[in-house]
């Protein structure tokens, strides 16, 4: 049990770092919880404009999910992997420095989808994708690739990544839940659009 508890834990400081603030402010765009939808997510950090920023945000806020699987599953096995990733992804949602007011956690989750089953994550980025390029919500894309994403690691043979992912993917469409009433009124703001 101490074991999970220290992964949980080494997991979480990882992906408490808050990138898209932090970049977004040494890049010069200011504080991003300020504009748009407020949110510390590359999304929203594209509507300031600064389409390099939002890429690194993007690039970061995977990896320290995809570091968190690769480091603490080398030390601690598979399922030292599984939680560490639980852990990265909880500590985006909620870090402690920023009073636990976070991100919304779509690019953690798939840092750590990276780190666990690459299948999985090429079933994610096609429906992402699809839906992006249908719609221009980014929100929508992240809810149905994260809706779908359980079933196909059940289906690839990884049911306890299955069931953590379940977990993750409840959390995501509770993180979203401005964007679903934003979605279902017609007032969500699509990709790169200055909100
Ligand atoms: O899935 C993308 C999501 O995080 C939307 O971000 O800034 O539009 O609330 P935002």
């Amino acid at each position: 049990l101490s074991d999970i508890l220290l992964v949980l834990l080494g997991g979480y400081f990882c992906g408490s770092i808050p990138f898209g603030l932090i970049l977004a402010k040494l890049g010069g765009a200011g504080d991003v919880r300020s504009i748009g939808s407020g949110n510390i997510g590359a999304t929203n950090v594209l509507r300031t404009g600064r389409k390099g920023l939002a890429a690194a945000t993007l690039l970061c806020d995977i990896l320290k999910g995809t570091a968190a699987v690769l480091i603490f599953g080398y030390f601690f096995g598979r399922d030292g992997g599984i939680f560490a990733g639980l852990g990265a992804f909880l500590g985006h949602l909620f870090p402690v420095w920023l009073n636990f007011k976070g991100g919304k956690g779509v690019a953690t989750y798939i840092g750590v989808l990276l780190g666990l089953s690459w299948m999985a994550l090429i079933a994610y980025a096609v429906v992402w994708f699809a839906v992006a390029a249908a719609t221009r919500f980014s929100s929508l894309a992240a809810l149905i690739a994260c809706a779908v994403t359980p079933l196909v690691l059940w289906w690839l043979g990884l049911p306890r990544e299955a069931v953590m992912f379940a977990v993750m993917t409840v959390l995501v469409f509770i993180m979203h839940r401005a964007n679903i009433q934003r979605l279902l009124s017609g007032t969500e703001s699509k990709i790169g659009q200055k909100a």
